[in-house]
């Protein structure tokens, strides 16, 4: 099985668990506790049902959106997230140039392997980064500054990991980063070759972003929780999210905000954007769905700030519920990460493809040419 029989993101994630040792696709695929809020955020699209119009005249459609300042060619981006070197060994590099192709926003880490200065230098497609303010008021300040100095387009302050989720998958299989090299992970290394081959003789993993600043995760192992508890600032508030906008200057995106007094504040605040999200159930379980919140979020304040969708979304009609109820775009990171560790940048494009081609015919068949044509005129709720 390679990326060419894969036709949907089920297929990516079925051939990524082929690919990794077992530990790195469980950090990928697992959430929080139980992991109810996981399945609820894809299970919630399956309550609303779209009611298409038919004989529209849809040869040509557009489906652009404008997000944060930037035109995008399709109306989902890729959520930023962590340690993508592990899944594959081009990690952002594979996404990034994957992501080129399709015209819409990539996003990176804090706890990213490829650097700010890289990824402005060789991605021209809208670049988003995601702050995760850090104990050290420092290398806040330095990764502010190195946004502005690599020329990226936009910070998602990340609000909802203010401690580590209790992600009971890792704590079995043991996983860190970099890996230890336990008997149990061995054996999941030596059954995995070509990944073990890659991670061993390529380019040395690290965290590249803060390696200057914290050897936890780059030399030294830890786990993600172990790290997001000893380094991120608890103490974080709204004076110092407005404080990190205005340092920053440019839009400015709160990832991982879920109610609606939340979002009235974010619009106090100055923020342009706000991904309504609950860090794809891997933070609070028991959280509600992104696509269950997104209306009342959107009659709140829909018209003073961007809505953009967070996780679950595993389709194009995801996509199209999403917008109807208002959102201004949707965003996913596993949708792709499952897809980079299955073929590296063919993988992605080919997920990123078939996403696109789904959203395009769903459009079609609903009756639409353009986003602004969808509404919740189209949708029923069971
Ligand atoms: C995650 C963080 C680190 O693993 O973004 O979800």
């Amino acid at each position: 099985m390679n990326v060419r029989h894969c036709h949907n993101i089920d297929d990516f994630r079925r051939l990524a668990k082929r690919r990794l040792p077992g530990p790195v696709f469980d950090y990928i695929d697992g959430g929080a506790d139980d992991e109810v809020t996981l399945k609820r955020n894809t299970a919630a699209f399956d309550d609303c049902d779209l009611v298409p119009n038919v004989l529209a005249g849809v040869t040509d459609i557009d489906m652009s959106v404008t997000v944060m300042g930037r035109r995008i060619e399709m109306p989902l981006m890729l959520s930023p997230t962590a340690m993508q070197r592990l899944f594959h060994w081009e990690g952002e590099r594979a996404v990034g140039r994957a992501v080129e192709k399709f015209g819409t926003w990539f996003g990176i880490s804090t706890i990213g392997t490829v650097s700010i200065e890289e990824i402005g230098r060789t991605v021209s497609t809208p670049k988003l980064f995601q702050l995760y303010v850090h104990r050290d008021p420092g290398l806040n300040r330095a990764l502010v500054q190195r946004c502005k100095d690599a020329g990226f387009d936009a910070i998602a302050l990340t609000v909802d990991t203010i401690v580590g989720g209790n992600r009971e998958r890792d704590l079995r299989t043991g996983f860190t980063t970099p890996p230890r090299w336990t008997p149990r992970s061995l054996a999941s290394f030596a059954a995995h070759p070509g990944w073990t081959f890659d991670y061993l003789l390529r380019e040395p993993f690290a965290l590249a972003n803060v390696r200057d600043f914290v050897t936890d995760g780059s030399s030294v192992a830890s786990g993600v929780a172990e790290y997001i508890d000893k380094m991120f600032d608890p103490a974080m508030d709204w004076k110092a999210a407005e404080a990190i906008r205005a340092d920053w200057g440019g839009p400015f995106a709160l990832k991982g905000v879920m109610s609606v007094a939340d979002a009235r504040r974010a619009v106090e605040i100055g923020a342009s954007t706000i991904y309504v999200s609950n860090h794809g159930g891997r933070q609070l379980d028991g959280s509600r769905a992104p696509f269950d919140q997104l209306a009342e979020i959107v009659d709140a304040v829909g018209d003073k700030l961007e809505v953009i969708c967070d996780g679950g979304i595993r389709r194009g009609s995801h996509v199209l519920k999403a917008l109807s109820v208002g959102a201004t775009a949707c965003s996913g990171g596993r949708l792709y990460l499952y897809a980079l560790a299955a073929g590296g940048q063919a993988g992605v494009e080919c997920a990123l493809g078939k996403l696109q081609a789904e959203i395009a015919r769903g459009m079609r068949l609903m009756g639409v040419t353009r986003i602004d044509q969808l509404s919740r005129d189209n949708l029923r709720w069971r």
